[in-house]
């Protein structure tokens, strides 16, 4: 529901605003450690598959790609997303900045089914980057890693983006920027479901709440109903009574820490091998191997 054309072009800048750290911790992660990323997926090996789940623009995955080529490393890339707009912009700009990458896109659903990977000789990377596992809850996240897992052979490598546990008030300010984006990114649902759905959502009579939930360890968005009210939803043949303060959640988005970590990846037949910080902690890329069995 976030994701149609504006919501692609509000979350673009979400990318890129002061309190939302994740986005250019993980690039600077991925720029520090990619030579490292790299030759340990890859070992004597001199060609190298890399899988994304969730690619979206793929602009983080240059890195890698670019890192691996300077290795002198033969590279077939296969971003797989729900999106074939966002898959057809990842592939011309990789096409463009690295002529040498044989890109095979797939349009996929990897929550609902597991992506189907054709067999490949030589080491296969896995991504999925952008905090991204944490939008789901914790039994769909194990499901996504174990699908994932059928896909791979033993020994493969997966590099995982997670954001991290911490601060309350940093948290917050992530998800409830001073600039209002993630907040009309939020509302835009309700445009959304008025336009597909024939709703008559007033958005005006909403605003976006941000919660950190700690027994769950997740930051909720929610939106909340400014007074008490009736929604018509025609398409969906539902009516919304809405009592004032009443909440819609529409997203939650999972932090982790490192046992939460290290027992999702031993429990979807990960084998942990490696993982970056920054400084401050705020957010790691775990590099896990493909277990034998399982
Ligand atoms: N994976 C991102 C995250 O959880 C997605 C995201 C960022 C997001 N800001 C958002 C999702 C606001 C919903 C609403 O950080």
């Amino acid at each position: 529901m976030f994701y149609d054309d504006a919501g692609f072009r509000l979350f673009e800048r979400i990318t890129t605003l002061p309190e939302y750290y994740p986005c250019r911790t993980e690039r600077q992660l991925l720029e520090e450690h990619a030579e490292n990323i790299v030759m340990s997926a890859c070992g004597s090996a001199r060609r190298l598959r890399i899988v994304e789940l969730g690619a979206g623009s793929a602009c983080k995955t240059h890195i890698l790609l670019a890192a691996a080529l300077r290795q002198g490393i033969e590279v077939i890339y296969m971003p797989l997303d729900v999106s074939a707009d966002a898959l057809e912009t990842a592939c011309e700009s990789i096409a463009e900045a690295f002529p040498p990458v044989r890109v095979l896109p797939q349009v996929v659903n990897y929550v609902s089914a597991p992506p189907q990977l054709s067999p490949f000789i030589g080491p296969t990377l896995a991504l999925y980057l952008g905090s991204s596992i944490g939008n789901f809850k914790p039994c769909e996240s194990r499901t996504i890693l174990r699908n994932l897992g059928t896909q791979l052979k033993a020994d493969d490598s997966f590099l995982l983006g997670t954001d991290l546990v911490k601060e309350e008030s940093t948290l917050i300010a992530a998800y409830d920027d001073s600039q209002g984006v993630t907040a009309a990114f939020n509302l835009n649902i309700l445009m959304r479901l008025n336009r597909e759905l024939g709703s008559n959502f007033d958005v005006n009579a909403f605003r976006h709440s941000v919660r950190w939930n700690a027994d769950e360890s997740r930051i909720e968005m929610h939106l909340q109903s400014i007074r008490r009210q009736v929604v018509e939803i025609p398409l969906a043949e539902l009516e919304l009574h809405l009592d004032k303060d009443e909440t819609i959640h529409t997203e939650n988005s999972y932090k982790f820490d490192d046992d939460a970590l290290r027992t999702l990846l031993s429990q979807t037949s990960f084998r942990w091998e490696l993982m970056w910080k920054d400084p401050q902690q705020w957010y790691a890329l775990t590099l896990s191997r493909k277990a034998a069995y399982a």
